[in-house]
């Protein structure tokens, strides 16, 4: 490792997530310095550079990627650029991390990955960073130890507050989502994969839109389950929704043949018990900057730790890829009621 080396870092896109990774790689993250903020909203450039003292602000991406002084780009712009700025960063020479999901469609998932395979020397990650969650991954150790035998069925919930509906609607009309199963589903689909240690073959999705109908009229799903036939008779079921009353309902079950594992199945906030007029209660995480607030840091620590080692991290541009075939099928599935092949 270059000891003393700073990588300094450009990032695109600062929203409901694109906000904190900037704080992140602003404060929290050794060996990173911030250097660039981008944004299609003049404000929130301002308001970024300002706040976290960042010497460069771009309303435009592309003059972003002109600027020498960048050793990395961060993409978190909506999920319908992430292709095509994860090749223009890469072909410029930069090292890349890009929010989930890799694309919105497997042509463009493809060119990614021959893109990533062309720049063998420069970093890729995705950002599933619910690998970096200190429970998640510690599951991960437990099945790899054989603490529950062999994994052979998945059950995941992934459900966001209801509460954050109008958060949700303005993010998903002003640019293309992906719809339920690319966009929420995806980082159940990509861990059912990693616990499991087997691709998808074959899906069956379904969906409604019932409190929130203006859902419907996006072609989306307000929650929507898919059942999922994996390599090895292995299976897999996924919830998943955008209308959870009692906050954000992030809930996975692996099921082995000598035990099973379970994270989250009382999606509490912390470890306080409210004892009250209204009964016993444990307040639920209100949402995914919340829950997941360890594991952001935790993935922009791997990047620059990757960079800095001259290694590549562990989730691959193959996992974005995977992931996107599946979560597709899922989609296909929904809007055909078909059972759908997976096919990449
Ligand atoms: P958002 O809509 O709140 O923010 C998008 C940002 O990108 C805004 O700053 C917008 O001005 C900027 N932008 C839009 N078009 C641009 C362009 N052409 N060039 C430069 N900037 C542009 O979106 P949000 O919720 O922050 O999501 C961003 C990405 O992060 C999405 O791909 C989403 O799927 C992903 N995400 C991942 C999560 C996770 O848990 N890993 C959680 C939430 C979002």
């Amino acid at each position: 490792m270059k000891q003393g080396k700073q990588i300094s870092v450009g990032l695109v896109g600062l929203g409901r997530l694109g906000r904190q990774h900037a704080d992140n790689l602003a404060h929290r993250i050794p060996n990173c310095k911030l250097m660039a903020v981008c944004s299609v909203i003049p404000e929130e450039v301002e308001e970024a550079q300002q706040e976290l003292n960042v010497p460069y602000g771009y309303t435009n991406y592309e003059d972003m990627l002109r600027n020498q002084e960048l050793d990395a780009i961060f993409i978190a712009s909506p999920s319908s650029y992430h292709c095509e700025q994860i090749e223009q960063a890469l072909e410029a020479g930069f090292h890349v991390f890009s929010e989930k999901p890799l694309g919105l469609y497997m042509e463009e998932a493809l060119r990614v990955r021959k893109a990533v395979r062309k720049h063998p020397n420069q970093v890729f990650m995705l950002g599933f960073m619910r690998r970096y969650d200190r429970s998640y991954a510690y599951a991960k150790k437990q099945i790899e130890a054989g603490a529950i035998g062999e994994p052979v069925l998945i059950r995941c919930y992934g459900i966001d507050p209801a509460q954050a509906m109008p958060g949700f609607m303005q993010f998903a009309k002003s640019n293309y989502s992906g719809g339920l199963f690319l966009d929420m589903a995806i980082h159940d689909l990509d861990l059912a994969r990693w616990y499991l240690g087997v691709e998808a073959e074959r899906v069956w999705a379904i969906g409604g839109s019932h409190r929130y109908t203006e859902l419907a009229e996006l072609n989306d799903a307000e929650t929507g389950a898919a059942l999922v036939q994996f390599a090895d008779n292995k299976m897999g079921i996924f919830v998943a929704g955008r209308n959870c009353a009692h906050g954000y309902h992030i809930e996975t079950e692996i099921i082995g043949t000598q035990g099973s594992l379970r994270i989250g199945t009382v999606p509490e906030k912390n470890q306080v018990m409210i004892l009250d007029d209204r009964g016993v209660v444990r307040e639920c995480a209100n949402g995914f900057l919340e829950r997941f607030e360890q594991a952001y840091m935790n993935e922009a620590v791997e990047f620059v730790q990757a960079i800095l080692e001259g290694r590549q991290p562990k989730v691959t541009v193959e996992d974005g890829v995977l992931s996107t075939a599946l979560g597709y099928a899922c989609k296909e599935s929904f809007e055909s009621g078909q059972l759908v092949d997976v096919r990449m």
